[in-house]
Protein backbone atom coordinates (compact mmCIF):
# COMPACT_ATOMS: atom_id res chain seq x y z
CA UNK A 1 0.00 0.00 0.00
CA UNK A 2 1.14 3.74 -0.92
CA UNK A 3 0.06 6.32 0.77
CA UNK A 4 0.05 10.06 0.31
CA UNK A 5 -0.11 12.70 2.77
CA UNK A 6 -1.46 15.94 1.30
CA UNK A 7 -0.53 18.43 4.00
CA UNK A 8 -2.73 21.86 3.80
CA UNK A 9 -0.67 24.17 6.58
CA UNK A 10 0.26 27.64 5.48
CA UNK A 11 3.02 27.61 7.23
CA UNK A 12 3.67 24.39 8.75
CA UNK A 13 7.66 26.32 9.80
CA UNK A 14 5.31 27.81 12.55
CA UNK A 15 3.10 24.51 13.23
CA UNK A 16 3.25 22.43 16.09
CA UNK A 17 0.65 19.81 15.65
CA UNK A 18 0.86 19.52 12.06
CA UNK A 19 4.75 19.47 11.64
CA UNK A 20 4.87 17.27 14.44
CA UNK A 21 2.47 14.87 12.57
CA UNK A 22 4.18 15.28 9.01
CA UNK A 23 7.89 14.83 10.59
CA UNK A 24 6.97 11.27 11.58
CA UNK A 25 5.06 9.77 9.38
CA UNK A 26 7.57 10.70 6.25
CA UNK A 27 9.92 8.44 8.11
CA UNK A 28 8.25 4.75 7.39
CA UNK A 29 8.55 3.83 3.69
CA UNK A 30 5.87 3.85 1.19
CA UNK A 31 4.90 6.92 2.27
CA UNK A 32 4.78 10.30 0.17
CA UNK A 33 4.42 13.59 2.30
CA UNK A 34 3.53 16.53 0.06
CA UNK A 35 3.34 20.14 1.64
CA UNK A 36 0.34 21.63 -0.89
CA UNK A 37 0.81 25.42 0.45
CA UNK A 38 4.97 24.95 0.20
CA UNK A 39 4.76 23.16 -3.23
CA UNK A 40 2.40 26.15 -4.79
CA UNK A 41 3.12 29.85 -2.48
CA UNK A 42 1.75 31.53 -5.58
CA UNK A 43 -1.52 28.61 -5.00
CA UNK A 44 -1.05 28.02 -8.00
CA UNK A 45 -2.11 24.30 -8.25
CA UNK A 46 -0.20 22.45 -11.16
CA UNK A 47 -2.88 19.68 -11.42
CA UNK A 48 -1.04 16.74 -13.51
CA UNK A 49 1.52 16.94 -11.16
CA UNK A 50 -1.42 16.37 -8.30
CA UNK A 51 -3.54 14.27 -10.47
CA UNK A 52 -0.17 11.77 -11.27
CA UNK A 53 0.72 11.38 -6.98
CA UNK A 54 -3.33 10.40 -6.82
CA UNK A 55 -2.83 7.80 -8.98
CA UNK A 56 0.64 6.61 -7.74
CA UNK A 57 -1.15 6.08 -4.56
CA UNK A 58 -3.52 4.23 -2.39
CA UNK A 59 -4.19 5.59 0.42
CA UNK A 60 -4.99 9.24 0.24
CA UNK A 61 -4.29 11.21 3.86
CA UNK A 62 -5.67 15.19 3.45
CA UNK A 63 -3.93 16.74 6.58
CA UNK A 64 -4.54 19.87 7.84
CA UNK A 65 -5.39 22.66 10.69
CA UNK A 66 -9.02 23.13 11.12
CA UNK A 67 -9.66 26.59 9.96
CA UNK A 68 -13.12 28.22 10.58
CA UNK A 69 -14.53 24.29 11.40
CA UNK A 70 -13.36 23.50 7.56
CA UNK A 71 -9.83 23.14 5.71
CA UNK A 72 -7.71 25.90 4.67
CA UNK A 73 -8.32 27.51 1.81
CA UNK A 74 -6.02 25.97 -0.39
CA UNK A 75 -7.90 22.44 -0.09
CA UNK A 76 -10.98 23.80 -1.36
CA UNK A 77 -8.81 25.19 -4.54
CA UNK A 78 -7.36 21.62 -4.51
CA UNK A 79 -9.81 19.56 -4.64
CA UNK A 80 -12.11 22.39 -7.74
CA UNK A 81 -8.90 22.07 -9.40
CA UNK A 82 -7.66 18.39 -9.55
CA UNK A 83 -10.98 16.88 -9.30
CA UNK A 84 -11.75 16.88 -12.93
CA UNK A 85 -14.83 15.68 -15.42
CA UNK A 86 -12.92 12.51 -17.58
CA UNK A 87 -10.36 12.39 -14.90
CA UNK A 88 -12.34 11.78 -11.69
CA UNK A 89 -15.46 11.32 -12.80
CA UNK A 90 -17.89 11.72 -16.15
CA UNK A 91 -16.73 9.37 -19.18
CA UNK A 92 -13.41 7.66 -18.40
CA UNK A 93 -13.12 9.50 -15.20
CA UNK A 94 -12.54 6.41 -13.03
CA UNK A 95 -9.06 7.42 -11.12
CA UNK A 96 -10.13 8.25 -8.03
CA UNK A 97 -12.23 4.75 -7.87
CA UNK A 98 -11.14 3.11 -5.18
CA UNK A 99 -8.60 4.96 -3.40
CA UNK A 100 -8.93 5.07 0.35
CA UNK A 101 -9.34 9.10 1.67
CA UNK A 102 -8.23 9.82 5.29
CA UNK A 103 -8.93 13.11 6.98
CA UNK A 104 -6.31 13.92 9.75
CA UNK A 105 -7.04 17.16 11.46
CA UNK A 106 -6.03 19.42 14.27
CA UNK A 107 -7.87 21.51 16.15
CA UNK A 108 -7.33 24.61 18.50
CA UNK A 109 -10.55 23.96 20.45
CA UNK A 110 -10.45 20.90 23.08
CA UNK A 111 -12.32 17.66 22.30
CA UNK A 112 -15.46 18.75 24.69
CA UNK A 113 -16.18 21.62 22.57
CA UNK A 114 -16.30 19.29 19.78
CA UNK A 115 -19.52 17.75 21.17
CA UNK A 116 -23.34 18.79 20.37
CA UNK A 117 -23.68 20.07 23.91
CA UNK A 118 -20.35 21.96 23.76
CA UNK A 119 -18.74 25.04 22.34
CA UNK A 120 -19.03 23.90 19.00
CA UNK A 121 -22.28 22.10 18.61
CA UNK A 122 -20.66 19.52 15.97
CA UNK A 123 -18.35 17.06 15.71
CA UNK A 124 -15.55 16.46 13.58
CA UNK A 125 -16.75 14.13 11.70
CA UNK A 126 -19.92 15.70 11.22
CA UNK A 127 -18.38 19.17 9.84
CA UNK A 128 -16.47 17.24 7.08
CA UNK A 129 -19.35 16.32 5.63
CA UNK A 130 -18.49 17.80 2.05
CA UNK A 131 -15.08 15.98 1.98
CA UNK A 132 -16.68 12.53 3.11
CA UNK A 133 -19.98 13.07 -0.01
CA UNK A 134 -16.85 14.07 -2.27
CA UNK A 135 -15.22 11.13 -1.60
CA UNK A 136 -17.98 9.15 -2.44
CA UNK A 137 -18.97 10.96 -5.59
CA UNK A 138 -15.98 9.75 -6.78
CA UNK A 139 -16.09 6.34 -5.61
CA UNK A 140 -13.26 6.28 -3.13
CA UNK A 141 -13.19 4.81 0.05
CA UNK A 142 -13.89 7.57 3.16
CA UNK A 143 -11.99 6.14 6.40
CA UNK A 144 -12.77 7.23 10.09
CA UNK A 145 -11.26 10.88 9.97
CA UNK A 146 -7.78 11.01 12.65
CA UNK A 147 -8.14 13.78 14.99
CA UNK A 148 -6.30 15.95 17.17
CA UNK A 149 -7.82 18.26 19.66
CA UNK A 150 -6.70 21.34 21.48
CA UNK A 151 -3.02 21.50 19.80
CA UNK A 152 -2.55 24.35 21.84
CA UNK A 153 -2.51 22.89 25.22
CA UNK A 154 -0.63 19.91 24.51
CA UNK A 155 3.39 19.56 25.04
CA UNK A 156 5.88 18.57 23.41
CA UNK A 157 6.00 14.75 24.74
CA UNK A 158 2.04 14.24 23.85
CA UNK A 159 2.62 15.93 20.76
CA UNK A 160 5.24 13.14 19.98
CA UNK A 161 2.74 10.52 21.22
CA UNK A 162 0.41 11.56 19.23
CA UNK A 163 2.13 11.66 15.95
CA UNK A 164 3.29 7.37 16.93
CA UNK A 165 -0.63 7.22 17.07
CA UNK A 166 -1.49 8.55 13.70
CA UNK A 167 0.87 6.60 12.27
CA UNK A 168 0.07 3.44 13.04
CA UNK A 169 -3.30 4.11 12.64
CA UNK A 170 -3.18 6.01 9.55
CA UNK A 171 -0.65 3.61 7.84
CA UNK A 172 -2.88 0.46 8.88
CA UNK A 173 -4.02 -1.27 5.77
CA UNK A 174 -6.46 -2.65 7.45
CA UNK A 175 -8.32 0.40 8.21
CA UNK A 176 -12.23 -0.15 7.73
CA UNK A 177 -14.34 2.33 6.36
CA UNK A 178 -16.37 5.06 8.15
C1 LIG B 1 -7.59 31.30 10.64
C2 LIG B 1 -7.71 30.28 11.74
C3 LIG B 1 -8.93 29.68 11.95
C4 LIG B 1 -9.08 28.71 12.95
N1 LIG B 1 -10.29 28.10 13.12
C5 LIG B 1 -10.42 27.11 14.02
C6 LIG B 1 -11.64 26.41 14.16
O1 LIG B 1 -12.62 26.68 13.47
N2 LIG B 1 -11.72 25.45 15.09
C7 LIG B 1 -10.65 25.10 15.89
O2 LIG B 1 -10.79 24.19 16.71
N3 LIG B 1 -9.46 25.73 15.78
C8 LIG B 1 -9.33 26.72 14.85
N4 LIG B 1 -8.12 27.34 14.70
C9 LIG B 1 -6.96 26.84 15.46
C10 LIG B 1 -6.17 25.82 14.64
O3 LIG B 1 -6.98 24.76 14.21
C11 LIG B 1 -5.04 25.28 15.49
O4 LIG B 1 -4.21 26.35 15.86
C12 LIG B 1 -4.28 24.27 14.65
O5 LIG B 1 -5.03 23.08 14.53
C13 LIG B 1 -2.96 23.94 15.28
O6 LIG B 1 -2.22 23.17 14.38
P1 LIG B 1 -0.75 23.60 13.96
O7 LIG B 1 0.04 23.65 15.25
O8 LIG B 1 -0.28 22.57 13.02
O9 LIG B 1 -0.86 24.98 13.33
C14 LIG B 1 -7.96 28.32 13.74
C15 LIG B 1 -6.72 28.96 13.51
C16 LIG B 1 -6.60 29.92 12.54
C17 LIG B 1 -5.24 30.56 12.31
Amino acid sequence: MKTLVLVFHPNITESNGNRYLSQEIKKYPNVTVHDVYAAYPDGKVDIKTEQQLIEEHDRIIFQFPFYWYSAPALLKKWLEEVITHGWAFGTNGDKMQGKEFLPAVTTGVDQEGYTHEGLVKFNVSELLRPLEATTNFVGAHYLTPFVVHGIGHQSDEQLTEKAKEYVSYALNPKLIAA
